[in-house]
């Protein structure tokens, strides 16, 4: 059974919707929803995005090969950590199906997820009335060029050394993000589980807060989901929602 009925059978998304070229999956995405004016769990596939979205005004390069996806999650509550809990799912699918990743994959504060010093898939989510537009991008198999060279980026398939099936990652994603939803109640599974693969820990860093850039040593994810920086006569800063920029690991 391909991924599509595997997904819509087993209740996990009402609807899946491919395509070969897109703007961007959060904008169809956006579409669709304010088109229908449904908030039920579509999700929105394509093999390329000409205007892909990143955090804050970034953009996102996303060649063919790449495995770029968005998906409506009706839930009335606010999760403030949401993205966190997602880079944790994430890093588990990522780690049970090709374990040999293990010891290099990283979460990086607030979203992103990490091989070595390199980039492998970024998350991004946005807020509606009533539910969640999150957005996903995994360097699975696109060709590592000069452009993905210069954004510091790695692919699956050049660690691996295969290509990877990209409808069975993405159901296994899927189904992971619903199945463990339950852990948003209680944040401390997921912020631990956070800090056990986080990236630049012990690193010096710089974090861009809008009003003053923290520069220090890296310690932790809080349990409310701030970044926590040493910066000094044993002072410890938070970070909420910021850039951050590891400089030297
Ligand atoms: C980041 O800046 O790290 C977040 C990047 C998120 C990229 C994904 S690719 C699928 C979805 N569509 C977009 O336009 N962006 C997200």
């Amino acid at each position: 059974m391909d991924y599509c009925k595997q997904l819509i059978t087993n209740d996990l998304a009402d609807k899946v919707l491919e395509y070969k070229e897109l703007d961007s999956t959060m904008l169809e995405l956006e579409r669709l929803r304010q088109l229908t004016g449904s908030e039920s769990r579509l999700l929105v596939v394509t093999k390329t995005q000409i205007a892909g979205i990143g955090r804050g005004e970034n953009k996102w390069y996303s060649p063919a090969g790449g495995l770029w996806f968005s998906y409506l999650l009706p839930l009335p509550e606010l999760y403030p950590s949401l993205t966190l809990y997602l880079g944790s799912v994430i890093h588990r699918v990522l780690s049970e199906l090709f374990p040999q990743l293990i010891p290099d994959l990283k979460i990086k504060w607030t979203n992103d997820i990490y091989f070595g010093n390199r980039k492998l898939c970024g998350i991004l989510v946005r807020r509606n009335e009533s539910s969640y537009q999150i957005g996903i991008g995994i360097n699975t198999n696109p060709i590592v060029d000069n452009a993905l060279e210069t954004l510091c980026a790695i692919s699956l398939q050049e660690i691996l050394g295969f290509e990877v099936d990209h409808g069975y990652l993405l159901y296994k994603i899927i189904k992971a993000i619903n199945t463990n939803l339950h852990e948003l109640e209680s944040q401390s599974n997921f912020i631990s589980y956070c800090n056990a693969h986080l990236y630049g820990v012990a690193c010096e860093v710089e974090v861009n807060l809008d009003t003053k850039i923290l520069r220090g040593k890296l310690s932790d994810i809080d349990s409310d989901g701030s970044l926590r920086i040493e910066t000094g006569n044993n002072t410890r800063e938070k970070a909420y929602f910021a850039s951050l920029n590891v400089l030297f690991t």
